[in-house]
């Protein structure tokens, strides 16, 4: 079964590429930004601790961000653990890697791969301004983009070496087309998943 996340700044495409990925490989695509803004629309208790965070392009803190993704993926107590999934934007801080392999580690399910997608800043800034025009996300203004670009270097950048030092980094190209860029990393997995 398929485990594995995409690790990789704003903009860069780990939404369209997560859901691309999960279908292939017939698992949940589960997106940490996907879930708090679903919370934020639904007024929980969640979305009123996430929401300013995420309106200031700041990390939501770790505990909520962990407590909800244990809720999907399973071994708080109640449900089923999840054998297989596409995380997306999680981890995210070296707190949520090393909760994250520890789980793995308890119920057997270690990460096969950690994709990273490489796309120029001034490309991600492009893409994003674009995306906000179009669709209005409220962190996609340029003031809040470099925010997150800037918490993205400080906070997500250091799981690089966390990732490439345990061997299952795949560094792949993210500009060009969508479809060029899953080809890409359908390549660079082959030798990390098994079939
Ligand atoms: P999150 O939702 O994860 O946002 P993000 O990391 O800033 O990334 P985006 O979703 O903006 O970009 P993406 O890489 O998914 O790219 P996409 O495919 O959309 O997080 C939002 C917030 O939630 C965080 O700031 C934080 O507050 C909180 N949060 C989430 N997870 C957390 C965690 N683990 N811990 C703490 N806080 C957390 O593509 C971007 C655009 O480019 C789209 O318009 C797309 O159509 C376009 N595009 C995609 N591919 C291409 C291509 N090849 N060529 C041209 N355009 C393309
Ligand atoms: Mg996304």
């Amino acid at each position: 079964m398929f485990r594995a996340l995409l690790l990789a700044p704003p903009g860069a495409g780990k939404g369209t590429q997560g859901q691309r990925l999960a279908d292939r490989h017939g698992v949940p695509h589960l997106a940490t930004g996907d879930l708090l803004r679903d919370h934020v629309a639904r007024g929980t208790d969640l979305g009123k601790q996430a929401k300013s965070h995420m309106d200031a392009g700041r990390l939501v803190p770790d505990d909520l961000v962990i407590d909800m993704v244990l809720r999907k993926i399973g071994g708080d107590g109640t449900g089923e653990i999840l054998e297989g999934f596409l995380l997306d934007g999680f981890p995210r801080t070296l707190t949520q890697a090393r909760f994250a392999y520890e789980w793995g580690l308890q119920f057997k399910r270690t990460f096969h791969a950690v994709i990273m997608l490489e796309v120029p800043e001034d490309e991600l800034v492009r893409r994003l301004v674009q995306r906000g025009e179009e669709q209005g996300r409220s962190d996609d203004t340029e003031e809040v983009i470099r925010e997150r670009l800037a918490v993205y270097e400080d906070n997500t950048a250091p799981l690089v070496d966390f990732y490439e030092s345990r061997g299952i980094l795949v560094r792949v190209d993210g500009t060009g087309t969508v479809d060029e860029v899953t080809e890409r990393i359908e390549a660079g997995l082959e030798p990390m998943v098994p079939a």
